[in-house]
């Protein structure tokens, strides 16, 4: 007999651990070290082949042709088949994350519905709920579909399990077919016979994850999984979920909003720069095509403090508003609090009006915001942000129609930005008329005619972007 050891492991990082700690030493969470049994269950260990097939070296030009074979799945959902890199590719395991709330499920059975449509009676989707009954998933379906059901809608079939076995034998291969695509909702609910524990511990998360990772594998049914996340966004599960599956999608909002947002934060298949917009109506999720207009629907004509920019989301450029607010320090350390954008380039954009722009802005608290619940991803939106500073600072609003585009270096000198003429192009589609760019700066004689018919503002440094803007 195996002498019985203990394992312990952070149920927030994965981290194997020599006994119990208050706080992972690894990641610093707290309370997230539990004791696992050391016996690996079923689920724990992966199959990456059908049983019985013996895995074999292929030459990596053959298995070349055989991936690009693979068809995906589109879900008819354009933005959710976006971030995806083109819908479902086959035998991959997906993870949706997300706050409680936010859309999760309602968003996976309408690309339930939009696959049965599109597979036109070939096709069979299983919902497998372990959150509520399938009375409940029914009526939504309904809803989101309008009220009634359409033809073929019977081919998605909802089941309400939390088992994970009894999910896989409804899923396995039944009067000889199976689904073509499994939703299980949510991980947190569903557990394994073969793991102790209640439903949500670590090691039945990675048991019903290493499960389903297998079945996509052997059978090549795309699976796709939800997973809550906690407020601050971490995954209520373990973060080594995220190292199990082929692509992690997070689904985001906030409350008091409509819209909803869903970028890739992994993924094996395709990019993880795409973002897709949503927006949450009475009768389900609704494409934003235009997220611009969305994102500037509010955005005044001309505010002290607000500066627009255009950014790439992926294949896409999208003219986002960002705010500033600055105000005297009562203390001795100024304050600088930033939603959606990072407060260390904050830092170094203050120093740099200082130092370079002559604008005294380091002793005031500093606060920054990203309209619309964005974030700023890239340094092309530092210029925006240090004019929005800059017009909160002297009081004078940014004209109307300017859109600001470039990158800020330590000395104060503009870099300029990729795919400039594509970003421009959407300012100009949205009614800018006036673009402030990196470019020859003011003494140049030549003028680069560019086709957008925007005004262009070319500057070279910090200094001359705040002289000309205003
Ligand atoms: P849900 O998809 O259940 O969230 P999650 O699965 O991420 O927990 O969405 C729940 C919220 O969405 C709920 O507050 C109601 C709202 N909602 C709508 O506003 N319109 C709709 O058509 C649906 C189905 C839900
Ligand atoms: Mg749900």
């Amino acid at each position: 007999r195996s002498k019985q050891k203990t394992r312990w492991q952070c149920s927030a990082c994965g981290a194997t651990t020599s006994g119990w700690f208050g706080q992972c030493p690894s990641c610093r969470e707290w309370n997230t070290i539990e004791e696992l049994s050391e016996r690996p269950t079923a689920g724990e260990r992966v199959v990456l082949a059908a049983p019985g097939a013996k895995s074999k070296p292929v030459p990596v030009t053959e298995a070349q042709a055989e991936a690009a074979g693979e068809t995906r799945l589109r879900t008819g959902i354009a933005e959710l088949d976006r971030v995806l890199g083109g819908g479902l590719v086959p035998g991959s395991l997906v993870l949706l994350g997300g706050a409680p709330g936010i859309g999760k499920s309602t968003l996976l059975l309408q690309a339930c519905t939009g696959l049965v449509s599109a597979g036109e009676g070939e096709r069979t989707v299983l919902y497998a709920s372990g959150e509520e009954s399938i009375a409940q998933v029914a009526n939504r379906a309904a809803r989101l579909r309008g009220g009634s059901f359409g033809p073929g809608d019977e081919h998605l079939l909802l089941l309400a399990e939390t088992r994970i076995e009894a999910i896989l034998d409804h899923a396995a291969d039944q009067a000889g077919r199976r689904p073509d695509v499994l939703v299980v909702d949510s991980i947190q609910t569903v557990y394994s016979d073969a793991q102790e524990g209640l439903p949500g511990n670590i090691s039945q998360i990675r048991s019903v994850t290493g499960h389903l990772l297998s079945w996509a594998k052997t059978t090549k049914v795309p699976v796709v999984i939800v997973g809550h996340v906690t407020k601050d966004g971490q995954l209520a599960g373990p973060r080594l979920l995220e190292h199990m599956v082929d692509a992690v999608l997070s689904f985001e909002g906030d409350e008091e909003r409509a819209t909803r947002m869903l970028r890739a934060s992994k993924n094996r298949f395709g990019s993880t720069a795409e973002l897709g917009v949503f927006e949450m109506t009475g009768v389900g999720l609704r494409e934003i095509e235009n997220p611009s207009e969305a994102f500037l629907a509010d955005h005044p004509e001309q505010a002290i403090g607000s500066a627009v920019t255009a950014s790439l989301e992926g294949s896409r450029p999208l003219l986002l508003e960002v705010q500033a607010l600055l105000g005297p320090s009562p203390g001795g350390s100024p304050r600088r609090t930033c939603v959606g954008a990072d407060p260390n380039r904050l830092a170094m954009l203050l120093a740099v009006l200082d130092r370079h722009a002559g604008l005294f802005v380091v002793d005031q608290d500093v606060f920054v915001n990203v309209a619309g619940g964005l974030r700023l991803n890239e340094p092309a939106a530092d210029l925006a942000v240090l004019l929005a500073v800059a017009s909160s600072h002297m009081r004078k609003p940014i004209p109307a129609g300017t859109v600001i585009i470039g990158e800020v270096g330590l000395t104060g000198e503009l870099r300029r930005v990729p795919r400039l003429d594509e970003r421009l192009a959407e300012a100009a589609r949205l009614g800018f008329s006036r673009a402030v760019v990196c470019g020859r700066g003011r003494d140049s004689k030549r003028k680069a005619p560019r086709k957008t018919g925007l005004e262009l503002i070319e500057v070279q440094t910090v200094a001359e972007a705040v002289e000309l803007t205003f």
